[in-house]
Formats: structure tokens, C-alpha cells, sequence
């Protein structure tokens, strides 16, 4: 079976609100016979799509299944470029090192990995990130930004503001950021985000910013240990929410402040970062490999390092830590 004919005939079933699409018409569109076509159809009955075969009408929708595959995203698409190329995975161990190969292979700017299930997901410090099977986004987004690698940290802030917005757009709940870049509802972690770079001494090459968000899980599908500082969207807001329009939605979020960013410099992000922030002016602890820091959290810099100020008066400026508020 070809993949793209397969590709761009979900996309239009997807995208004809109900109306039959002729199956003479995709064959003539395709340059393909109409048992061809048909393959298709049933191929996609396999994968959870629901079609009906209205007769000298054609092929109607009458459901699809919830995924992350490309045409479904697509559907929901709003970017110039990002999300333009998406690699799709059922399941993989972790999506960072495919995007990595990826960006190696010279993936244009926006070009996404996106899976249903990470068996080795990835998180900040070395540790886990479950990944549990068609329940949230697991995404790695390929982004390459005329920046300087000091510059690098900086962006994860403006990607958490990205997801921030694309939550409060699709769920109508306001996750608040926890530095750097955790998203918390409720107090409890529901969006992680990991940034990996390919650079050079003075040019980034690709960020790979790897993003996970907790959409659809009950508690129990969190492991034990973790259950009481984790939390989905579907958790607070009682409602399953589209995986993919919210997949897009990140993207609309992401390229506009990529471009912002890339424009207008941090500062204009730094506003929006600020208006979410649940960490500024709070008494916080900074837990570093080597040392702890407990202080009162001032602000963040133009550089996006978070300003402690210690009860004797210092000020430490914290690039990498855990907070603890
Ligand atoms: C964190 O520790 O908070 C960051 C978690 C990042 C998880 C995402 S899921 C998609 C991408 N692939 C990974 O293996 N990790 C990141």
C-alpha cells in the first residue's frame, strides 16, 4: 500500500464533513484502479475508522479512532511550517533520538515526531517519563533557530508558554509554569519539557525539544510513586480532549513565538512567561547536584536564569535545578 495515497485519502475523509467521496473520483486522483481505493478503505477499517459505503454515492466517515497519526493531525493544522512533516510511531522508546536522526538528515524547521507510547521516555536529569499508551502527547519538535547556543535555555521558557496557551485554547484550564518549564494544574505536574541541542561553539544547529503532556490518564495509569504529584487534563477537567487539535494547537503556539523569539529577542516572551509563572515570589528551594539554594524567588533574567534571593541578602542566580515552591 502507498503511504502518502493512504495519507491524503484519510485527509480528505477527515476533512469532507460528511459529504461521499467518490471512489471513482480517488481513483482518477490517484491514477489508481477503485479496488485499489477500496484496499485502502478497508485498510483504514483495520486501524479503527469507520466508513461507510453509500452505494453511486461513495465513502462516507462515520468516525475515526483517537491517534496521533499525521493525517489526523494535519486536519487541525494552522502553521506555515510547523508540523509539516510528521513522523508517526505507534509505539518507540522514546521520541528524542528519531528527531535527533532526523535533524541530522537535514528535517526542515517545525518537523515533528509523534508517537502513542514511549516504552524509554525521557525525562530532565536522567529520569523516567511515562508514556502511557494513547493517553497523552509524546512529541519531539525539530526547531532551527539563527541563535547562538547560550540562547538555547531561553527557549525552553518560550516553549512552555506555547503549551500553556494551547491548554487554556483546547481545555479551558490554566496550567500555571513552574521554572523552567513544568506545567502544573492544580499544583500537580501535567506537561514536561526537555530541550536537547545540536550545536556548534557558535551556532545551533536543531533544537530538539522533547514534549510531554499528560491528556487523558485516570490516576491509575500513572505509576504508584508518582500518582500524588502528577495529574492529566481529562483529570481536572473531566473531559476527553482531541489529542491532535491539541498536538496543532501546540504547534500555532510554538511557531508564533519561534518567530517572535526569533524577531523580537526574549523579552516579549518573558512577559507572557512571567503572567503564567506560579514560581515568582514565592519562597522556593533550588536543588542542584552539588548544592541547595532556599530563598525567595525574585524574578527571571533576559536570559531566562531565575533569580533566588537568600536570607542574608544575596542573590543567586540558578541556571539548572529542581524547585521545590
Ligand atoms: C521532564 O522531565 O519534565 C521532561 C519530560 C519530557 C518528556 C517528553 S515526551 C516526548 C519526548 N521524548 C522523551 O523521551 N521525552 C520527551
Amino acid at each position: 500500500m502507498n503511504p502518502t495515497v493512504k495519507y491524503e485519502i484519510t485527509k480528505r475523509l477527515l476533512t469532507a464533513n460528511g459529504q461521499p467521496l467518490s471512489g471513482q473520483q480517488l481513483a482518477d486522483d490517484f491514477g489508481l484502479s477503485r479496488t485499489a481505493i477500496w484496499k485502502h478503505i478497508k485498510e483504514l477499517e483495520e486501524e479503527g475508522y469507520e466508513i461507510e459505503t453509500i452505494k453511486k454515492k461513495g465513502y462516507v466517515l462515520s468516525s475515526s479512532p483517537d491517534s496521533l497519526q499525521a493525517a489526523k493531525i494535519n486536519q487541525y493544522l494552522t502553521t506555515k511550517r510547523f508540523g509539516h512533516t510528521i513522523h508517526y510511531e505507534v509505539s518507540c522508546p522514546s521520541t528524542q533520538p528519531i528527531a535527533h536522526q532526523m535533524a541530522q538528515s537535514g528535517a526542515p524547521d517545525g518537523s515533528i515526531v509523534v508517537c502513542e507510547e514511549q516504552t524509554a521516555g525521557k525525562g530532565r536529569m536522567a529520569r523516567v517519563w511515562t508514556s502511557t499508551q494513547g493517553k497523552g502527547i509524546w512529541m519531539s519538535v525539530i526547531i532551527r533557530p539563527e541563535i547562538p547556543p547560550t540562547k538555547a535555555p531561553q527557549f525552553t521558557l518560550v516553549a512552555a508558554v506555547a503549551v500553556t496557551r494551547a491548554i487554556e485554547d483546547i481545555a479551558d484550564v490554566r496550567a500555571e509554569i513552574k521554572w523552567p518549564n513544568d506545567l502544573l494544574i492544580n499544583g500537580k505536574k501535567c506537561t514536561g519539557i526537555l530541550t536537547e541541542l545540536q550545536a556548534d561553539m557558535d551556532r545551533v544547529h536543531a533544537i530538539i525539544l522533547g514534549i510531554g503532556v499528560n491528556v487523558n490518564q485516570q490516576v491509575t495509569d500513572f505509576p504508584e510513586e508518582i500518582q500524588s504529584i502528577a495529574t492529566s487534563i481529562q483529570m481536572v477537567t473531566g473531559k476527553t480532549v482531541d489529542r491532535a487539535e491539541l498536538v496543532a494547537r501546540i504547534l500555532h503556539h510554538l511557531e508564533i513565538y519561534t518567530d517572535l523569539y526569533v524577531m523580537h529577542g526574549f523579552e516579549p516572551l518573558k512577559i507572557l512567561w512571567e503572567s503564567y509563572s506560579c514560581t515568582l515570589g514565592k519562597r522556593i528551594k533550588a536543588i542542584m547536584i552539588h548544592q541547595q539554594i532556599e530563598g525567595l524567588a525574585l524574578g527571571i533574567t533576559s536570559e531566562g536564569i531565575l533569580q533566588v534571593k537568600t536570607d542574608d541578602g544575596q542573590i543567586h542566580g540558578i541556571y539548572s535545578a529542581d524547585i521545590e515552591i
